[in-house]
């Protein structure tokens, strides 16, 4: 298949109405990729026209219309995944076995949300009045729109445009202007899996502040649903009040990581290093501050160097490569200067800390996986997102302390702790302030369940029985004037 260049709007694909382009670079080279549309603030709105056409006939079709559409659509995307796969690693830099697992998650979005779309119930529930009844029906909210990030290209379009498709909602899509590619191959599947033209449109900008003006400054868009840093999802959702849109917002975190003496260290350190590699340590849910019992702590982390150490380094396309590059030359300047903060703070680096400077890795976004131990909070690396492959180890004495200290932070995304020990788990279930906890478990992900984040992380859940909640609108019918 050829690689799309357009905007994908009402069912065309078309150029910018400026006729301007952007490129797309690969992170593994630094070479181009591809150039494609670039759109402005007019593409965007012209999208919303043409969803806002579409709208009542979508929100009124029969659900399991809906449900065999995007059952088609998870069908064609597992058969195109080899293609799907290897463009996203060329976009986005993760090994292409992680590209296969995004998709297949992906998938699992379509196929789970197909199934809910078959169960938006309403309520009747008993009046007050023997001459009245009360119903509450599920509608659809309207039009949607999506602001997606760069680190999972399908993954973080599939999961709102499921819910959205499946409540009934159309959706207007800016995908991140770093991994555009991807977005456009969704818009590509469900034209061909048959969506109605003008119920999803995917329109990529390299700034994303035009695309995004023309959302919030248009009351028909209801929905608006983000993925991305606090700091923007603080700036969305004080521009969506302005039309008083519904935001769902899956924002930063800074998930910690608590291991206690009585561990399976086996599982502890295998999780540690699946969640700290995956997408290069450039996920929300990333292991980013490792607390060990004082009393295990170097046994722990010389754990971690091996497997760490372990892990080849290269280009995502090469079958046996564990950590690719990072999406961007920014995204590597971060993570030397948390890892040059900490070091002259007093913390030991004990495995990697710099850049691959030599040969062909030198032209892409290398950074070597780096294990830093004798970490504190006064270090940048546990009081920001570092977004790359670095773990940081810090010690703790007593429970309490440990508990204390992880939720000692404005995020509440994702947390994970190991113990043997059911009443410390039950506990820490229960105390550890974050969306979602997992004990001896760091591999989270999952369609069934919903995700999101509490405090700065953000609002709103997605995935689930819940997360088609977030394009659904709640109305209350009161039937009155029926014989007493
Ligand atoms: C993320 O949004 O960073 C990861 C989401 C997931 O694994 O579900």
């Amino acid at each position: 298949m050829e690689i799309l260049k357009n905007l994908f709007i009402g069912g065309e694909w078309v150029p910018a109405q400026s006729k301007k382009t952007f490129e797309v670079l690969n992170p593994a080279t630094g070479e181009l990729v591809v150039e494609i549309a670039d759109a402005g603030e007019a593409d965007m709105a012209a999208a919303i026209d043409k969803a806002d056409h579409i709208q009542p006939a979508w929100g009124s079709s029969i659900a399991l219309e809906r449900s065999a559409i995007l059952r088609r659509a998870a069908a064609l995307t597992r058969e195109r995944i080899g293609f799907l796969a290897e463009l996203m690693t060329k976009e986005q830099g993760k090994p292409l076995h992680q590209s296969v697992a995004e998709l297949e998650y992906g998938i699992g979005f379509l196929e789970w949300f197909a199934e809910e779309a078959r169960r938006i119930y309403g309520m009747t529930i008993p009046s007050q009045y023997a001459t009245k009844r009360i119903a509450v029906l599920k509608q659809p909210a309207g039009i949607s729109a999506c602001i997606t990030p760069w680190n999972f290209p399908s993954l973080q379009i599939l999961r709102k445009l499921g819910a959205a498709l499946a409540a009934g909602c159309t959706m207007v899509v800016k995908p991140a202007e770093l991994t555009p590619l991807s977005a456009l191959e969704i818009g590509r599947t469900f034209q061909d899996a048959g969506l109605p033209d003008g119920v999803l449109s995917i329109v990529p900008s390299l700034d994303p502040v035009p695309p995004t003006a023309a959302i919030q400054k248009d009351p028909r868009v209801r929905v608006l649903s983000f993925t991305g840093s606090t700091e923007v999802g603080k700036l969305l959702m004080r521009g969506a009040a302005e039309t008083m849109k519904r935001v769902s917002l899956e924002l930063g975190g800074h998930a910690p990581v608590l291991v206690f003496a009585d561990a399976d260290l086996d599982r502890a350190v295998a999780e540690t290093v699946a969640c700290k590699t995956r997408n290069m340590g450039q996920t929300c849910v990333s292991a980013n501050r490792i607390f060990v019992h004082e009393s295990i702590a170097a046994e722990f982390a010389n754990r971690l160097v091996t497997a760490l150490g372990a892990l080849k380094v290269g280009n995502g396309l090469d079958p046996d490569v564990a950590i690719g590059p990072l999406v961007e030359p920014a995204g590597v300047e971060k993570v030397e200067r948390h890892v040059a903060d900490a070091s002259q703070r007093g913390a030991k680096v004990l495995l990697g800390g710099s850049r691959y400077t030599d040969g062909a890795a030198a032209k892409g976004n290398f950074y070597s996986p780096t294990v830093l131990l004798g970490v504190d909070e006064s270090m940048l690396v546990t009081q920001e997102e570092t977004f790359g492959p670095v773990a940081p180890v810090l010690t703790f004495q007593s429970d309490d302390e440990a508990i204390d200290r992880a939720n000692d932070t404005p995020y509440g995304l994702a947390a994970y702790a190991f113990t043997s020990n059911l009443n410390r788990a039950v506990l820490l279930a229960e105390r550890l302030e974050y969306g979602t906890v997992g004990i001896n478990d760091a591999s989270i992900s999952a369609v069934q369940a919903p995700f999101g984040g509490m405090k700065e992380s953000g609002v709103g859940r997605e995935g689930g029985p819940v997360g088609m909640e977030e394009y659904l609108e709640t109305k209350y019918v009161s039937l009155g004037g029926l014989p007493g």
